[in-house]
This record gives C-alpha cells, structure tokens and sequence, in this order.
C-alpha cells in the first residue's frame, strides 16, 4: 500500500499508525509472504523510523532506529541511498528440539543509509570521537529487515570503513512503540539475581527496564513478543520505557533498547564490519502462537558443527536436589554429596530406570569456604579425595550410563578461562559428554578480568560475558561435549548455530523450591514461562519432584504444585537434557507416576498449543521424534479450570491408547497434593477430552497407536 495514498492516510490516521500532519518521506515497505504484516521504514528530517501493522491495525508505532557510535552519531542526516530485496523460503530440521523440520519463509529488505556529509561536518561527529584526519567517520550503515508470517528482525550493519577496523557503540536508539492498552510480563532488568524473579504482570505502562523475551498482550488477538536473536559480539538487549513526550500520537509506550554496559561504561567494542544481533517481534493471534513460532531459530546461523552425532538429547538424574535440600553438601566432609559410592547408587539408579546420565556436583576441589566468593579456588580436573574418577569412569561405561560433569565457576571468569580446555579434554577422554555449568556470585555482575573483586564487575549480560559464554561452548564443542549453562546470559536461538548449547537456567527453577525464603515459586510460575522465557529456548526448569513436602529436611519449603502437575512440567517445559530432579527413594516410593517420567521423550518433531492464557494456564501437544506417539500436558495457577480438548492433533482414522496421569477429583496443590490417578482409555481424532485439573495441579498423557 502506497502511504501517500489518501485512503492510506486516512487509514493510518484513524490506526494511529503516523502522527497527524505528517507524512513520511520516501518511506520504502516490505510486507511478510503472505501479506499479513506490512513494515515501513522512513527518513523524516532525516531521521530513520520503522512501523509494523496488521492490516490496518498498528502493531508497532512509527519508532526510532540508529545507533550512536563515539566515532560518529548517526541520529540525524540520514538519507537512504539504496533498497535490496529478497525472498527465501527454506526448510531445515533441527538436530534436537520441539519440532523436527522447521520452515523459514520471509522476505528481507535491505536499507542502505549514509549520513549526510553537512551534518557530520556540523558537528554530528560525538564528543571523544578521533579527529585523525587519515579514518573517516562512519557515515554508511545498513538496516536489514526480515519479515515472516509470525512476526520480523531487523538488525544494523557497519561495513569496515576507510582505514577504521572498530567502532564504539555508545547507544543503541531501537525503539518499540506499542499501541495503547498493552498488559505486559516482565522482569526487571539490573537486578541482584540475573533473571530469577516471579514475573511481574502490569500494564505495559509500568515497566520500568525489562529483560527480553518481553511479553505483551495488546489486545484480544493480537500479542507479541519483544526479543532478540543470534546475540553474539554485542551487549545484552533490556527494554526501557521512555517517558511520555508530546509527539507520542497513538503510542501508549515507548520502549527503548538498553545496552548492558562493560564496567567502564562502554556498551559494545564492536570490530568492523560489524553486525548487531537481531532484534525481534514475534507477532501472534494467540498466545500459543508465540510458542509455535521457530521466528528466533530462524534468525541464526546454520550449524557450524558438521557432524553432530555426538550430540544427543536425553534425561538424566543427579547428586542434585540432596543438596539443594542440606541432605548432603557440595564440599567435603560427612555428608559431602559426590563421594564414589553416592554416585554408584546413582549410576545404578540411572541404570535400572534408564536415564542416559548422571549428573555429578560437588565432585571437585574448590566448594570448601565461601565459594560463592571465590571462585578462584575451582579446580576443573582435580577431584575431591573421595571421589574416585577412574573408577566411576569404569562404572558409569560398565552401566551403559554417562557422567555429567559440573563446573561451577563462581563466576571468576578467568580462573575458568584457564582451566577450561583442559577440562573439556578431561571430560573427552572419560566419556562425559555433558557438562553443567554454573556462574554463581552474590552479586548481579561477574568478576572483572584480571580478578578484580566486586563490585562493579561485568554484567552477566553484557559484552563481556556473552563472549565469554560464546568461548565456553566452542572449547566444550572441540570436544564433544554438551552444555547445560546455570546463571547463563539469555537463550537468543544460538543453538542452532551451537547445537551442543543445550539447554540453560535463566529463569526461577525448581530450585527455589527447595530453600527460597519467598515461598518458593507460585502455582502459577509455570503457567508464565512457557509464554515468557521459553520463548527464548529450552530451560533446565528440572521437574519431577514427587516429595512436594521434604519435611525431613526442609519443613518451612515445600513445592507449590500437586504431584501430576510435576509430570506435566515435562512437556510443558522443553528441554533436550531433562532432569528426573528428585531423589532416587522418592520415585521407587512411587513407580507408576514415575512411569511417565521414564517414559516421556526429550525430543520432539512437534509441538502445538491447545489452549493457553497467559498466568492462568496452558495446554501443549508433542510428537515424539522417534515414535509415533504423542504426548499432551496441561498446566493450570491456583485455580482448578476444565479444559475441553479436542485430540485433532491424533493422525485420523488411527486409534490410540491413552494413558492419562491427572489430578484426583478432590486434589489441591495446598490441602491435597499427591493424590492423582492414572488411567487408560482409549481415543482418535475425534474425541474431546475433558481435562479437569486441580488447583495448582496438572495433567500429563501420553498416546500410544494401538496399530
Ligand atoms: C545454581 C544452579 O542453578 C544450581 O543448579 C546448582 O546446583 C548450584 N548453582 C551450584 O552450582
């Protein structure tokens, strides 16, 4: 649609979509394949701005786009000197993941804008920038949009320029502007504990600085989810609310992007040519059309490890909870936790019930004293004195079970850096294909390099870190080893580029469960993050506990869930290394629940969204990628809801045996929580099945082709 159209106006006017009075000049549009979303991007007084609608619905508002660099501040004389397009349509399968082949049909506009030579002569050039005569300033830019069904990226481009090989972003003027009468979920940003808070639910008009996946319900039909993809040689991407100005016509809020900054305040040392990270709006009709959509993955790289057998997804158990609960200790002594004959009984465990690995922490020299302090005192190849690698390393092979290895760094960056190639070569050589890693500090930020204590460290978040993280999963992929990150910087869909990053924390685990003093998470904690951080990537949430009370250890904690809601969690929670979490004695208290457990895939070729409000609750539906069967779990808050369900998802014309795991009619996650029932019955395409779940409880079922 030409915006210089009357009807066009008149249709932009009356959606808000540019202020009145006026016009855009020489905007340029790209729409999405089929047509549903349409993006412009124009210079007006030579700034650039960007607007997405549906139809004639806004979606985002006319917003800002640039970038300032200390070498040259490209807010104003811009001028587009040249468009490209392009239409791809491809289609890829994922080495692991919540669908197997995944689809990526978009169409790219390329805007190419270079900043009046006046203006920069006037004094555009920042304050600090170097005036050697010999490097130009950077004057040329690019703007690549990719617009998909479900929703678009944009990201900046600087080539390398006349004599300069390196630039300094010292702010990132991205803005999003939203149409009134947004609800938002979100976290704030800058926070002690990284991103492992309850999620706030406000209108979007209170978000004060929010980390990404951020999500807002718009109206009725029409929520997004503010992001960003492929986060690689770039500070992590928050979004903070502008306060209201007089030009802000039809936008209820502004957010802008926020840079993590480096301790010194700098925001991105960015090497020419460079290009930022994707940022990114997926755009759906329905909540769970947040969660169908591969938009992320399909903004990232294609993977550069070419064989990728080693990499395998699977379930796993370990010495683990028993310390989250103070039942054993990560450091030495009597109750340390990862002494040789604790990990036998879980390799035998493991064995018996077939999980593919045993998770071990604590196993090495550095938990005694104040580790959360100091970091420096981790050795990655030295094993506590009663923990006899050679001889588990026999074990476990003899078992048909592998080692999970645990590296906690404390966050003393460097310290790790050191060691690290040694201990992934360690891990290599004794059949551990995994580790979990974790960057523990009490405090928000991680040790400077050169160990300089905090604070101020770096961000968990920032530059410093992402590229740190980035280091950690090349050495681990050298030698075939998987990560499961704790305390990691948010999942940006690097897994397909990476597909030995596996899953990541980021988020209020089970954990907090075991020894928050807030009361743990919420019944509705899980009803949120499918719709919030999962959006992102897989998470370590770490299911299954089937001692919701753990009174012998912890009597003040408990789980705020009832026991089917636990199985649920499994298929509602995606991750492609899935933790059994609790302890052995507690699932051989309970075999026929935790047959569901054993037997519920870590690896899909599907996933659909049956029915989901976002914090009250949410229904998904999975294919196993290497059978035909299904599996189904829905999750509700403290309030017990029944949901009609049709099973359209089944392959018609087939029958197949439902094995139901549900709450008990008379369950509640306070008064009630272990009673469940399991039941089979048999079902096809047809049937509506009528979920009944419990206050804070849940369902799981798994369907089996009778065929
Ligand atoms: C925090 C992690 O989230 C948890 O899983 C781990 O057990 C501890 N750190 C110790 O590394």
């Amino acid at each position: 649609m030409n915006l210089l159209h009357p009807v066009s106006i008149f249709l932009a006017l009356l959606s808000g979509f540019i202020p009145s009075g006026a016009v855009c000049a020489n905007p340029v549009a790209v729409t999405s394949p089929s047509g549903n979303l349409q993006v412009e991007i124009a210079t007006e007084n030579g700034e650039l701005s960007y607007s997405v609608r549906r139809g004639c619905e806004a979606v985002l508002h006319r917003s800002s786009l640039w970038l300032v660099l200390r070498e040259a501040d490209l807010t104003g004389g811009l001028a587009i000197v040249d468009t490209a397009r392009a239409t791809r349509d491809t289609t890829w399968t994922q080495v692991w993941g919540e669908f197997g082949d995944v689809r990526s049909h978009y169409r790219e506009l390329r805007v190419d804008l270079e900043s009046n030579p006046e203006a920069l002569s006037q004094g555009a050039l920042s304050p600090g920038a170097p005036s050697d005569d010999a490097i130009r300033p950077v004057a040329r830019f690019t703007i690549r949009f990719r617009v998909f069904d479900d929703g678009l990226g944009f990201r900046y481009e600087i080539p390398a320029h006349d004599g300069r090989d390196s630039v300094l972003v010292t702010d990132e003027v991205t803005e999003f502007g939203l149409p009134a009468g947004g609800r938002a979920w979100w976290i704030e940003s800058y926070r002690h504990n990284r991103y492992e808070y309850v999620t706030n639910e406000t209108p979007a008009g209170e978000i004060t600085v929010a980390h990404t996946p951020l999500t807002i319900r718009c109206d009725d039909d029409l929520y997004l989810s503010i992001h960003e993809a492929a986060l690689t040689n770039y500070a992590g991407m928050s979004l903070r609310r502008l306060a209201r100005t007089a030009g802000d016509f039809g936008k209820a809020v502004t957010l802008k992007a926020d840079l993590a900054p480096w301790s010194n305040g700098d925001l991105v040392r960015a090497e020419l040519p460079m290009r930022s990270p994707w940022r990114t709006v997926q755009i759906s009709e329905t909540p769970g059309g947040l969660i169908e959509s591969p938009l992320i993955l399909n903004l990232n790289e294609p993977s550069r490890i070419a064989d990728v057998s080693w990499i395998e997804p699977g379930k796993y158990v370990g010495i683990w909870w028993e310390m989250h609960l103070g039942k054993s200790t990560w450091g030495s002594g009597t109750k340390h936790g990862a002494t040789t004959a604790n990990t036998k009984r879980y390799l035998d465990f493991a064995a018996r019930h077939g999980f593919a690995g045993v998770l071990v922490e604590g196993w090495n020299v550095g938990w005694d004293g104040d580790w959360f302090r100091n970091g420096n005192a981790f050795r990655f190849t030295e094993p506590h004195r009663d923990f006899d690698r050679e001889t588990l390393t026999r074990y476990a092979a003899r078992k048909g079970v592998r080692l999970i290895g645990h590296h906690e760094t404390g966050a003393a960056i460097e310290n790790y850096e050191e060691q690290m190639a040694d201990a992934f070569a360690l891990c290599e050589r004794d059949g551990i294909r995994a580790v979990k890693t974790g960057y523990v500090s009490d405090d928000p930020n991680v040790q400077q390099p050169g160990g300089k204590s905090v604070p101020p460290g770096e961000w968990h978040y920032g530059q410093f870190m992402v590229e740190h993280f980035r280091r950690v999963v090349e050495a681990a992929a050298a030698r075939h080893v998987v990560l499961d990150v704790h305390e990691p910087v948010k999942a940006t869909g690097i897994r397909r580029t990476w597909p030995n990053m596996m899953t990541r924390e980021g988020a209020r685990g089970q954990e907090y469960n075991a020894w928050s003093g807030d009361g743990g998470n919420p019944p509705g904690h899980t009803t949120i993050l499918p719709f919030t951080r999962l959006l992102a990537g897989p998470m370590d949430f770490t299911p299954g506990i089937f001692d919701l009370h753990f009174d012998e250890y912890r009597p003040r904690n408990r789980v705020n869930t009832t026991l089917a809601k636990q199985l649920a969690l499994y298929v509602v929670i995606y991750s492609p290394l899935q933790m059994a979490a609790d302890l052995p004695e507690n699932y051989e208290a309970r075999p026929d629940a935790f047959q569901f457990i054993k037997d519920v895939p870590a690896d899909w070729r599907a996933t659909k969204v049956l029915h989901g409000a976002i914090g009250d609750y949410v229904t998904i539906a999975r294919l196993d990628r290497n059978s035909d069967d299904w599996y189904l779990a829905s999750v509700t808050d403290e309030e017990g809801r029944t949901l009609n369900t049709p099973l359209a998802f089944l392959d018609a014309g087939r029958k197949y045996r439902a094995t139901v795991y549900r709450d008990a009619a008379d369950a509640d996650w306070e008064t009630n929580a272990y009673a469940y029932v399991i039941e089979e019955r048999e079902v096809d395409a047809n049937t509506v099945l009528t979920i009944v779940l419990a206050p804070g409880g849940g369902q799981a079922i798994r369907f089996t082709p009778v065929d």
